[in-house]
């Protein structure tokens, strides 16, 4: 291909059409004054790692964890309750664990500080040293939380691949990868599925109820635990209309967060039999996670779960912008909940160049990652493709 047809091609592909670089071959190519298209061949580093700055009010986008406490919340953290949680209990954090349990249709549940902690706190209860353990591929728990299921929980991870839609699979590959009657002495012991609903790195997709309860049984039919990472389980919930519990049905343990998109500074829960949340404390004092006076936290989490209707705006502002972004000519996925994911030709100038517009956002999934939480509203969203457009 000529330069020429490698410049039409770019501009097919580039999503902010002209904006942003440099065709480089070796020289910087102007395409406007000003106005610059980051291309090369193999988009060499010294390109691809750009400030970010920019003078524009930023808009952050880069993750729901990034919500502040508002005033409301604020308050009842000054106010909340509280006890030695260690010696004998908090007051306030009863109170959360008791109306997350009520919620997620569990027995029982048990305060963490945050997600992470209550997924680890699940899986090295489930698990023995050596014991295999599934995952849909991309879960939080096989990528995003340091190996602890392998480091701490001592498990091996096997990732199943998505063959029931973006961020699901199916109850046949969970039989499937499930161990046959006949394994021989020396083969690994297969005995935790752990699900993830919302999925976020497939962009925030839910699994619904009927599927999940499929899921689930098929599961046990071979023998497994089952732990749902729920960080986002009441965005699920919300999407789908259905009650938080309707998405718990089957399984021995479920975790929750408070601090995405519900402006918690902190906390999770992780909830099951009240045997497993007996066991699940010793293995949180274990970690360190044995916080005192936490009802000043927990009283955080008791206002997030009022707030968790108000998680349609982010739902809907996520299709906003998604719509926004297709319309400008960029290749995204419908979002199912609180997620954007776009299909980019290269990750990090796209980042480069959102950043300088003022827009966070970050790499996900080989993809560029937007989600909406209660900091961003729907005016931002507007902005945010306002920015775009006249950047184009
Ligand atoms: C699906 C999922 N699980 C678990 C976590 C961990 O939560 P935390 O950041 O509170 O440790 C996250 C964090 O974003 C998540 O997206």
């Amino acid at each position: 291909m000529g330069l020429l047809g490698m410049w039409v091609n770019f501009l097919h592909q580039c999503p902010f059409g002209l904006w942003g670089g440099r065709l480089s071959f070796g020289w910087p190519f102007t395409v406007t004054p000003g106005v610059w298209c980051d291309l090369t061949v193999t988009f060499p580093s010294a390109l691809v790692h750009q400030s970010s700055s920019s003078t524009l009010p930023p808009l952050d986008f880069r993750s729901d964890t990034v919500t502040r406490p508002d005033n409301e919340m604020r308050v009842a953290m000054s106010q909340a309750e509280v006890g030695d949680n260690v010696l004998d209990t908090d007051p306030t954090v009863r109170a959360l664990e008791e109306r997350a349990a009520e919620l997620l249709s569990a027995p029982a549940a048990l305060w963490t500080p945050s997600g992470t902690m209550a997924n680890l706190i699940a899986l090295n209860v489930h698990l023995k040293r050596g014991d295999r353990f599934l995952a849909p591929r991309g879960a939080h728990v096989l990528s995003n939380e340091l190996g602890t299921a392998a480091w701490l929980a001592g498990g091996m991870p096997e990732a199943l691949d998505w063959d029931a839609g973006p961020g699901r699979v199916s109850p046949e590959a969970v039989r499937g990868a499930a161990d046959p009657p006949n394994r021989p002495y020396y083969a690994l012991r297969t005995t935790v599925l752990c699900l993830e609903n919302t999925h976020n790195a497939a962009g925030g997709t839910v699994t619904a109820p009927h599927e999940h309860a499929r899921l689930a049984a098929a599961a046990r039919g071979a023998g497994l635990r089952v732990h749902l990472d729920g960080a986002r389980l009441w965005h699920a919930s919300v999407a789908l209309g259905v009650p938080p519990g309707a998405l718990t049905v089957g399984v021995d343990t479920v975790s929750a967060c408070f601090s995405k998109g519900l402006g918690a500074p902190a906390g999770s829960v992780v909830a099951g039999s009240t045997e497993f949340v007996e066991h699940a404390r010793r293995v949180r004092q274990m970690l360190g996670g044995g916080l005192r006076q936490a009802g000043v936290l927990a009283a955080a989490g008791l206002v997030a779960l009022d707030r968790i209707q108000e998680l349609e705006q982010d739902h809907s502002n996520a299709t906003a912008l998604a719509n926004g972004l297709t319309e400008l000519g960029w290749d995204v996925r419908e979002p199912a909940t609180n997620i954007v994911l776009a299909s980019v030709p290269d990750v990090q100038i796209t980042l480069d160049g959102l950043g300088k517009l003022g827009i966070l956002a970050t790499p996900m999934s080989g993809k560029v990652r937007f989600v909406m939480h209660r900091d961003v509203s729907t005016n931002d969203v507007t902005e945010a493709l306002h920015r775009i457009k006249t950047a184009g």
